[in-house]
């Protein structure tokens, strides 16, 4: 790096304060709207204004670059003379973590300098030095005022006499009406009956209070879709019970308390890397998080920071981790199992749980995209309601990589198939540009594997996927079974987006029928095809080749194969319906797990609930199929990721 100027050390330190403090401007801005757009998230649900939840989360997504782009040009406006000065950038560092001493988001400061100074100085020149490759300053006692999460005490509740389930139902009582809604509950005694069922299930017979028993729960709720949750355990003695309480709002003018999930497997499905992030409001993100790992210990911080929002440090983090992996792992960076892809070049660590996708320099020509086109539809899903049903992705740019860790076959495929994505040097491989998944078992290698019983599962799930996607306006494009994969809690999940269109931009049309003898012997296509055409009966050849396969999906999905479904969705999306989607099995959710009894009040009631959920996921067009149980999808129920 050249210095243009020589500066006396005073000059460069107070360049490299005023330069720090434009970089802590930019994210005390990024933090400022990220925590107004999460504010807005509770009147968002109060008023059921569901497009309006999509449109923030959508432009959530955004708000990170566009900061760091502002305060990039910023910098580059007002410190041109010292953008090549070493001596200024050594000292900005510095500077910045004085300002953070007493901030309550370092961690994601620290990371957002990162961002801003990489885009400043180029690569070759900045070393380590220049950013936080690890944090400096400590998060682990951080907290705001009133702290994160509340205690509530269910003995200072509980009345004479009366049984320990009833103190909780004080304290949910008290903690729902905490959140000061502006919305009424249409019944929150049989909410609480409800609530106390649950957790007297689960509470052991001799439960006996001890003088710590107590149930904390996070300030903020976490809002998502059509959904409020509010995250929090009770404690007693060591004993520590987690929870999320759904409360939904499905009808304009009341609410409900929809579930309580307690077991962790459902909670995790909450937080899935195939779900959008929530909205919550933090001061401190770093104690919900603190909070959310003693729920979920071996959920990766990583994921955690992503899942309230802070997807940007989440990915600085999982990186961080990455590193760490590979300091602790010997295995080599190979082509991933399975089919390979016309667009994308995808390789894994077989000790990572990760894969890893380029996009080829050359795509196929049977492909009518572009490297572009390719990025579109990523950003698309990111911006997108991933509705358990879509991977989620971490997009980098010059990763680097330890050579001695590519296996040839590997390096000469990337070579070969993205040259320019690609640069080699002595100890390392640097990628330009490349997305990071959770690996999943490919849906093509799962069915050949797979007995009758998890064949049909996997089938009648698959349908199900395609169904929600498509409800949710995302028309996948590709769907043959190669590009699903099958979680860890056996959902299926589609990760191939290459070409998938919004269900509103399609046409879905049946095959003429021939206007004559000709057309009918004419091997080519006699009637005009427009580009965003499509013709469900031409699905048939390509996924049910095998008769076995052929009749689950027909016996299950056959609608999937008519234009008149497709058309169907896409008419109720074109009029504005915004599914409900319920990341927990039906069976938790209280009406279908506590019915309640049959005076005229109930009844009303039931028939309202039964209204909402019905237009919700149970009738046409979406008519979502229970699959069979397999042992492991027992346990944690059907809808989980
Ligand atoms: N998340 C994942 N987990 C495991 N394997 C994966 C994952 N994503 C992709 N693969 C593997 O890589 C292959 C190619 O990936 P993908 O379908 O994303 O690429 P593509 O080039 O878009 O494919 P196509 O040629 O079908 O358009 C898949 O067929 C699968 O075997
Ligand atoms: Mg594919």
């Amino acid at each position: 790096m050249s210095q243009t100027t020589k500066r006396s050390a005073n000059e460069a330190r107070s360049l490299a304060q005023a330069i720090s403090q434009v970089i802590l401007w930019g994210f005390n801005k990024h933090y400022r709207l990220f925590r107004e757009t999460s504010a807005l998230a509770k009147d968002r649900f109060e008023r059921a204004d569901w497009h309006g939840v999509q449109q923030a989360a959508s432009d959530r997504i955004r708000f990170y670059d566009l900061r760091v782009s502002e305060t990039v040009e910023r910098i580059e406006n007002e410190f041109s003379s010292s953008l090549g000065d070493e001596d200024v950038w050594q000292r900005v560092k510095f500077e910045y973590v004085d300002l953070l001493l007493d901030h309550m988001q370092p961690e994601c400061a620290e990371s957002f300098f990162n961002s801003v100074v990489c885009k400043l100085v180029k690569r070759e020149y900045y070393h380590n030095d220049f950013i936080f490759v690890r944090p400096t300053i400590s998060t682990e006692y951080l907290d705001a005022e009133p702290p994160s999460y509340k205690s509530y005490y269910p003995l200072d509740f509980r009345a004479e006499g009366e049984s320990p389930a009833t103190g909780l139902r004080h304290v949910f009582r008290e903690l729902i009406t905490d959140l000061d809604f502006a919305v009424p509950f249409a019944n929150l005694d049989y909410d609480l009956d409800c609530i106390e069922r649950a957790l007297a299930e689960v509470l052991p017979d001799n439960f006996r209070p001890l003088p710590n028993h107590q149930v904390q729960v996070l300030r903020s709720p976490f809002f998502r879709n059509k959904a409020c949750y509010l995250i929090g355990k009770v404690i007693n003695g060591f004993r520590e019970q987690p929870f999320a309480l759904a409360i939904r709002h499905e009808r304009r003018d009341s609410l409900t308390v929809d579930a309580l999930l307690l077991e962790r497997d459902h909670i995790l499905t909450l937080f899935s890397f195939a779900r959008s992030y929530f909205f919550v409001e933090m001061e401190v993100p770093a104690a919900y998080v603190r909070f959310l790992r003693q729920i979920m210990p071996n959920k990766p911080k990583a994921e955690l920071y992503s899942m309230v929002g802070l997807q940007k440090f989440g990915k600085t983090l999982f990186y961080r981790d990455f590193l760490d992996h590979l300091r602790h792992s010997t295995d080599q960076f190979q082509i991933a199992p399975g089919i390979r892809g016309l667009v994308m070049l995808v390789f894994c660590l077989p000790s990572f749980p990760y894969v890893f996708k380029v996009i080829k320099d050359k795509i196929a020509s049977t492909k009518d995209t572009s490297r572009a086109l390719v990025r579109e539809k990523f950003q698309l899903v990111k911006q997108h309601d991933r509705l358990g049903r879509m991977a989620d992705t971490l997009e980098y740019s010059d990763v680097a990589f330890p050579r001695e860790r590519f296996a040839q076959e590997l390096l000469d495929e990337l070579q070969e198939l993205a040259p320019s994505m690609l640069q080699v040097n002595d100890d390392t491989v640097v990628l330009r540009h490349c997305y990071i998944e959770r690996y999943m078992r490919p849906l093509n290698m799962h069915m050949q594997q797979a007995d009758d019983t998890e064949l049909s599962r996997a089938l009648i799930e698959y349908g199900n996927a395609i169904k929600e996607l498509a409800a949710a306006n995302i028309f996948p494009g590709d769907m043959l079974y190669k590009n699903f994969g099958v979680s860890r809690q056996g959902r299926i999940v589609f990760y191939d987006y290459d070409e998938i269109e919004y269900m509103t931009t399609m046409n879905f049309r049946r095959i003429p029928t021939p206007r004559n003898e000709e057309d009918e012997m004419s091997g080519e296509v006699w009637y005009t095809v427009g580009k965003y055409d499509v013709f469900p009966e031409e699905f048939k050849p390509f996924l049910l080749g095998n008769p076995k396969v052929r009749d689950v999906l027909l016996a299950h999905h056959g609608d999937l194969f008519t234009a008149e479904f497709w058309q169907g969705l896409k008419d109720r999306i074109g009029k504005g319906h915004i599914e409900s989607v319920f990341p927990y099995p039906a069976a938790l959710r209280f009406i279908n797990r506590f019915p309640p009894a049959g005076d005229e009040a109930w009844a009303v009631l039931r028939a309202a609930e039964n209204d909402a959920a019905a237009s919700a996921t149970a009738t046409a067009p979406i008519a979502l199929v229970s699959a069979p149980l397999t042992a492991r999808s027992s346990i944690v129920g059907l809808s989980s990721v």
